[in-house]
């Protein structure tokens, strides 16, 4: 049996669709997800979902104690799922190569500081790109940059607008994501 933690800072969308991905599979536990928005919707989400969440501050981020807890919790993968803080370096240390991210452009297009949810995607129909995507990679200590894991592609339209690629984009998460998790939890 396999324990996530999936950290979330909005609406949750991600995090409910991995649920209910894995709800029927025994080898995969949604063990808790973490907050660091205490208005986001995903903590509505958790609750309905019965998984336990913990909302925590700046401070209780930066601080070793969330690395042992989450160790303690015996977490072998943690989810970023629009989580949008930069990870420190104490849980990159205590989770080699188990924590990854999903980011809704092409990396290394698109990404870094400022680039996350629909910036990212007033940016790609400004510049007119003839795709955009997702990708899931490994968290390191920078924004966006870690190894790549996985990505998809999407043709935008004529007439695209940010919304209507966010919906595009989602699709492509909801898809993906659940399935390069569980690839993730067998290999490892
Ligand atoms: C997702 O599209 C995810 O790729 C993006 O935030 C959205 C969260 O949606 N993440 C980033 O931009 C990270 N840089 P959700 O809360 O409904 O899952």
């Amino acid at each position: 049996m396999k324990r996530l933690s999936i950290f979330v800072s909005g609406g949750g969308t991600n995090l409910q669709r991995i649920a209910e991905y894995f709800a029927e599979n025994p080898e995969v536990e949604i063990a808790n997800v973490i907050c660091n928005n205490p208005n986001a919707y995903a903590i509505e989400r958790a609750k309905n979902l019965n998984i336990p969440c913990k909302i925590i501050n700046r401070a209780e981020f930066k601080s070793e104690e969330l690395s042992k807890e989450l160790l303690n919790q015996k977490i072998d993968l943690i989810v970023l799922a629009g989580f949008l803080w930069l990870v420190p370096q104490h849980l990159i240390d205590a989770f080699p190569n188990k924590i990854i991210n999903i980011h809704p452009a092409l990396l290394p297009k698109y990404g870094g500081k400022g680039f996350y949810g629909e910036h990212v995607h007033e940016a790609v129909v400004a510049a007119k790109e003839e795709y955009s995507g997702i990708t899931i990679h490994y968290v390191n200590e920078h924004y966006d940059s870690g190894d790549i894991i996985f990505q998809a592609k999407v043709a935008l339209e004529e007439g695209e607008t940010p919304d209507s690629l966010a919906a595009k984009i989602h699709t492509l998460e909801y898809k993906h994501y659940p399935e390069v998790i569980e690839k993730l939890t067998i290999d490892n």
